[in-house]
C-alpha cells in the first residue's frame, strides 16, 4: 500500500530539505550555512564560483540540456516569452536564444553585479533579450505575462519560507514554472557522496558551494509541499531522470484565462 504523504506541512519554515516524509538521517543532512554565492562580503570568491559554474555548464553541456528542457516546454508556442530567474552568468539564456529563433528572453538575477556583467556581455545587446534585476520571490510582471519562467540551480539557495513565494510568483507571472535543481540522493547514498566531496571544499570555492548545495537541495516531496503551501491549486510534475538533476514543472489552473488573452491581444 502506498504511504500517505502529508503535503500540508503546518510550519513550512521548518520543513526539512528532504521533505515532510524525510527519514531521521535525511533530516540531519542539511545546513543553514551560506554558500559563497549567498554572501555579500566575498565578491572574489563569488565571482570564481559563478565563472566555474559557467565553465562547468559549457564543458559538460548543462546549459544546452537546460535550454532543451525549456524549448520542449514551449514547443507549441511560436514566439514564447520566457523569464529566467537567478540567471547568474546567463549561460542558459544565451543557449536558449541560440537554439530558439523567435523566443523573447528576460534574463534576470537578484545580484546587481551579476546583472551588470550579463548586461555588459553579448546578451545586453541581443535584440530578443532584456537583462534586468529581479527577485524570484517578487516577480515584476503581470499575471500570465510569460509562457514560461525558469529557475535553474537556484531554488536550494532559498529557505522553505522563501521558496514558497517562488512557486506562487512563478505560476502567477508564467503559465509554467520550470525548476531545475541539484539532485538530492537518498540519505545513505547522500552520506557517501558528501564524504567524497568533503576533502575538496577547502581547496575550491566551487566545491565548497557544491557541498552546501547538496545539503540544501530539496527532494521531490519537499518541492510538492512547497508548491502546495503556495497554493493547493498548483500542480507539480517531475521530468527528472534517475539520479540526475531534479526537474519539476509547476502549473496553476487559471480561473479566467486573462493571462492568455492579454498576451494574444498584445501580439496582434
Ligand atoms: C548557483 S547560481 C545559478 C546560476 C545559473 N542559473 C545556473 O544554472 O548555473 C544561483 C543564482 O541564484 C541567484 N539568486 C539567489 N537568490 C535569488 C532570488 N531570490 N531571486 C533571484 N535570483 C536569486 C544568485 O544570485 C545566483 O546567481
Amino acid at each position: 500500500m502506498m504511504a500517505h504523504i502529508d503535503r500540508t506541512v503546518r510550519d513550512i519554515a521548518s520543513m526539512p530539505r528532504g521533505g515532510p516524509d524525510a527519514s531521521w538521517l535525511d533530516r540531519r543532512l542539511q545546513t543553514n550555512r551560506l554558500e559563497y554565492l549567498d554572501r555579500d562580503d566575498v565578491d572574489d570568491l563569488k565571482r570564481r564560483v559563478i565563472c566555474s559554474l559557467d565553465r562547468f555548464g559549457r564543458l559538460f553541456g548543462q546549459h544546452k540540456k537546460a535550454a532543451r528542457m525549456v524549448v520542449d516546454e514551449v514547443a507549441n508556442i511560436p514566439s514564447p516569452k520566457i523569464l529566467e530567474l537567478g540567471s547568474g552568468h546567463g549561460g542558459l539564456s544565451r543557449e536558449l536564444l541560440e537554439n530558439h529563433p523567435t523566443a523573447q528572453v528576460t534574463v534576470t538575477d537578484i545580484d546587481p553585479k551579476f546583472v551588470a556583467a550579463v548586461a555588459a556581455s553579448d546578451l545586453g545587446s541581443h535584440p530578443r533579450a532584456t537583462v534586468r534585476e529581479m527577485d524570484a520571490t517578487a516577480i515584476d510582471a503581470p499575471d500570465g505575462y510569460y509562457d514560461l519562467v525558469v529557475f535553474s540551480l537556484s531554488l536550494h539557495h532559498l529557505p522553505p519560507a522563501l521558496a514558497v513565494p517562488v512557486f506562487a510568483e512563478g505560476t502567477r507571472a508564467g503559465d509554467k514554472l520550470l525548476i531545475i535543481d541539484a539532485y538530492r540522493p537518498r540519505a545513505p547514498l547522500h552520506v557517501v557522496a558528501l564524504a567524497m566531496m568533503l576533502p575538496f571544499i577547502r581547496l575550491s570555492p566551487f566545491a565548497h558551494d557544491g557541498f552546501i548545495s547538496s545539503l540544501r537541495a530539496y527532494s521531490p516531496s519537499a518541492l510538492r509541499a512547497l508548491a502546495y503551501h503556495a497554493d493547493p491549486a498548483i500542480n507539480v510534475e517531475f521530468r527528472s531522470r534517475r539520479m540526475r538533476a531534479t526537474v519539476a514543472v509547476a502549473t496553476r489552473a487559471r480561473q479566467t484565462g486573462e493571462g492568455h488573452r492579454d498576451r494574444e491581444s498584445r501580439s496582434r
